[in-house]
């Protein structure tokens, strides 16, 4: 079941005219939560970010977060599962094509849940792989607009190179992952890049930042050289679905021993932690 402008319906009734300007210019925002237990995860930070990008693209939201609770919860308790994700899918609704803003329109929103798989052990245990590759995106990528192409065309890249993730340098470097937040590890420190108009704040990003603080990790953020990329002792990648996994190749070298390191270890152990705790929290 999904949602659709105020109603709920199977994913096959669900149409939307080929004038909205999401389809036509891709004007339009997006978020995606994680639920487990049948709880959203994070979710006043992710309704928080998803505010961020409305204002940023001056889109009015046309929900209170009140209501936004109450659909996802509805949305939540209409689909099977424990574990889902959400996507919250809104654009600035249909008008006859010009590319300023239309004068008086009512924005599409949709909503839809899919199952959420926490991420193979085989991953955590191995490791993943990545490439880099030049950041040709715009520099607005703090909002999470629903125009992706960059991000498509960046994340193909790495998946025909046979690998996860495409890990993107701009001007010597390092901003994110085409769509992860990306952190390096070098002697015991976890160096992150700091949150500007060149990356997604990601939700999962705070978090691993928060839970290394309070952990008594190092944690610099700050920008990131390719250098620092190049010599890391650990690579993380970062996201909502993805939680944190490790790099462990880049560019078809080994990162550190080329092996999960011992900080990922702790971290991926204070990240299950937390979600335990929360879900016994909400019980
Ligand atoms: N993407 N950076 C980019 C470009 C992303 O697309 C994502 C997530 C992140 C991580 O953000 P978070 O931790 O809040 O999920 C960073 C989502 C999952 C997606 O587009 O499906």
């Amino acid at each position: 079941m999904i949602h659709l402008n105020g109603r709920f319906m199977p994913l096959e009734e669900a149409t939307i005219p080929v004038l909205d300007r999401g389809f036509i210019f891709g004007d339009g925002v997006y978020e995606v939560i994680p639920v487990y237990s049948r709880r959203p995860f994070r979710l006043a930070e992710h309704l928080r970010r998803l505010q961020n990008s409305l204002d940023a693209i001056s889109l009015k939201n046309p929900h209170t977060d009140a209501e936004w609770g109450a659909l996802i919860e509805e949305l939540i308790a209409c689909n099977e599962g424990a574990d889902q994700y959400l996507y919250l899918h809104i654009t600035r609704g249909v008008a006859k094509r010009d590319h300023a803003f239309p004068k008086v329109v009512t924005p599409t929103v949709f909503m839809m849940s899919s199952p959420l798989l926490p991420p193979a052990a085989e991953l955590k245990s191995s490791g993943v792989a990545a490439i880099t590759t030049i950041d040709n995106r715009w520099l607005r990528c703090d909002i999470k607009s629903i125009s992706l192409l960059p991000n498509v065309l960046l994340r193909q890249s790495a998946v025909e190179a046979g690998t996860m993730e495409a890990v993107l340098l701009r001007e010597g470097f390092m901003t994110e992952g085409a769509a992860s937040n990306i952190f390096v590890v070098q002697n015991g420190v976890v160096l992150a890049p700091p949150k500007n108009h060149l990356m997604l704040p990601g939700i999962t990003y705070d978090l691993v930042l928060e839970l290394a603080q309070a952990e008594g990790i190092p944690t610099q953020v700050g920008p990131v050289p390719e250098a620092a990329l190049r010599s890391a002792n650990e690579l993380w990648l970062t996201s909502s679905t993805r939680e944190v996994l490790p790099i462990t190749v880049l560019d078809g070298q080994p990162v550190g021993k080329g092996q999960p390191g011992p900080l990922f270890k702790r971290m991926d152990a204070l990240y299950q932690n937390y979600k335990a705790t929360v879900m016994r929290q909400a019980d």
